[in-house]
Order: structure tokens, then sequence, then C-alpha cells
């Protein structure tokens, strides 16, 4: 973590944006300072009310997931090497940087769910506090070589269902919320550059740590945040499948998604070039770079039921 940590004043420069220059929720949002804030709320209104059913779901999923926000930082700040005590230069700042960035996420998308009409905000908001009461269980442990497994690989899936998000509202014709999904969706996609990048120096300078580490996250799975999700009288984590399959049905994000995630990571990581690696490592590598195609032999096999599931945030 030093080693990676040494030009993390350029990382911060490099991957996040000065706050001043930066995007903020009330950008998108109507100002009710304004005398014409009666017509602009009417109009987010108007042109929220044909969104299809799962599309709202899958968006206040979205929102939570985003919401849950304490519980990454809190988790980001345990790992070893960042210590916000005795070092809060270091990659504490990148973590409390980082979560500045991502605070606007969920901010945005909750004012304009609430705007929007369509949702049962107090269900909604029960599903927040339980999610972010339930924490998670992602499997990295604190060690920053898995955590930084997952964090590359969150941060694109966050970027590919945002991205699909944006594209099905324009379609729905909502260029509004096709704006808002769109800015997040960038956001992601930078945050994403980052951990890859750390990843990548970590992989020049102890790599067959760095591919065991690559593979235990692939073997285990990569588990969504918001995998303990719920809902009033839902058992934890029931609310997730469904909030997943509706994802599924939209084509926000698939299974076929996650396996081009992980193509992708293993072509930035070079994976396939790797050498000088011990001899369990290149069992991973070997291991990693047949995945793919055993997980779309997994994948054409598996069906998204289709019938939809009726969510308390939708009333
Ligand atoms: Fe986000
Ligand atoms: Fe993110």
């Amino acid at each position: 973590m030093q080693f990676i940590g040494q030009k993390l004043d350029s990382v911060l420069t490099d991957y996040l944006k000065p706050i001043e220059e930066n995007w903020q929720p009330s950008d998108f949002l109507p100002d009710f300072s304004k005398e014409n804030f009666v017509e602009e709320v009417k109009l987010l209104k108007e042109s929220a009310r044909e969104l299809p059913y799962d599309y709202v779901a899958v968006l206040i999923g979205d929102t939570i997931t985003e919401e849950a926000l304490p519980t990454y930082e809190s988790w980001l700040m345990d790992v070893i090497g960042v210590d916000q005590v005795h070092d809060p230069k270091g990659w504490a700042q990148w973590v409390r940087a980082w979560t500045a960035e991502e605070n606007r996420h969920g901010d945005l998308l909750n004012k304009y769910l609430y705007l929007s009409g369509r949702v049962n905000m107090r269900a909604m908001e029960v599903s927040t506090q339980y999610l972010i009461a339930d924490g998670f269980d992602i499997g990295t442990g604190r060690d920053p070589y898995r955590n930084f497994v997952y964090t590359s690989f969150q941060e694109l899936a966050t970027n590919v269902s945002h991205r699909r998000t944006a594209t099905l509202a324009k379609q729905f014709g909502n260029p509004h919320l096709s704006k808002i999904c769109g800015v997040i969706a960038a956001d992601e996609m930078r945050h994403a550059k980052a951990y890859k990048s750390f990843v990548s120096r970590i992989f020049e300078v102890d790599a067959s740590e760095m591919m065991l580490a690559l593979e235990d996250m692939m073997r285990k799975k990569i588990v969504m945040p918001a995998h303990f999700l719920r809902e009033t009288g839902v058992r934890m984590g029931d609310t997730f499948s469904h909030f997943s399959d509706a994802a599924q049905r939209l084509g926000v994000y698939t299974t076929n998604d996650y396996i081009e995630i992980l193509d992708s990571l293993l072509d930035e990581w070079q994976i396939e070039h790797m050498r000088d690696l011990n001899e369990k490592a290149e069992k991973a590598r070997d291991y990693l770079l047949a995945l793919p195609a055993r997980l779309r032999r997994v994948a054409d096999r598996t069906k998204v039921p289709e019938l939809s599931y009726e969510f308390s945030w939708i009333g």
C-alpha cells in the first residue's frame, strides 16, 4: 500500500474532480427558490409518469445501493494500509475524496425519485436503513488486493447499470432522467479507472499474490454491494434477488455484463501475458483465463423469471 500510495496526490487529481468544478445534485433538480419551481416539479412528475414498473424498481434499488455509502466508506477505511488517524494524507484521503464524489449519487437519485411521485418513499427509506444496518459481506477481508479487485469490478458494474438506465430513460422520453443517470455513470467510470490502476501497480511488484487474490475473488464470485437488500416483512437479502431479476429483465445489468466485465479486467491487467509467476499463481492465471467461457456456458442455461415482483417501494 505504501508503494502504490507513493503518487497518491497525482492519483487524486487524475481520477477525481476538483470539488468546485464538480456537478452537484442541485444542478439537475428544480430550484425551489425560483418562482417557476411548481412548473418544474410538474414537468418532472409528468415525464416520470410513464416509466415502466420494473424500471422504477431498478432505479430505486440503484438508489438504495448508492445510499448505503456509509457501509462502503467504513469498510475501505478498515483496509490494511488505510489509517485515518496516523496517516490522514495517505490512503484515507483517497477514501474520503472518493466518498465525497460518490455521496452525490444517492443524493441526486433520491431527490429525483421523491419529486417523481412514483415512489413510496417511506418503504424505500426503510430498505435503505435496513441495508446500512445490515452491512455487507463481500469476501475481501481487510486485504487491499482483494478490495481493489472488488472496487474495480463494482465501479464497472455500476457504470454499466447507470449507463443503461440513462439509455432507457431516453427511450422512455425522459431526457432529464437520462442526463442524471449519465453523469453518475461517468463518475463510476473514472472511479473504475482509478481502482484498476491500483491493481495494475500491484501486479507490477507482487504479481503472484495479486493473481491469487484475483482468483480467490472470482472463485467466490463478486457479490453486489446491496446483496442484503430487504423490505418490511421480507428476510434479509430476499428483495435483492427480485431487484436483480428486474435488472436482468430490463437488460440494465445481466449475467452477460458480469462476464464482459471480467473479460475486460483480464484484458486490462494483461492476465494472459503475465509471466514470472510462482506455480500456484500460474494455475490461478489459467483458471482465470478459462473462466469467462465457463460462465458463458452456465449463463446460457439460466433463465430469468419473467413474472414481475411487487415491491413495497412502488404503490
Ligand atoms: Fe455511485
Ligand atoms: Fe461507484
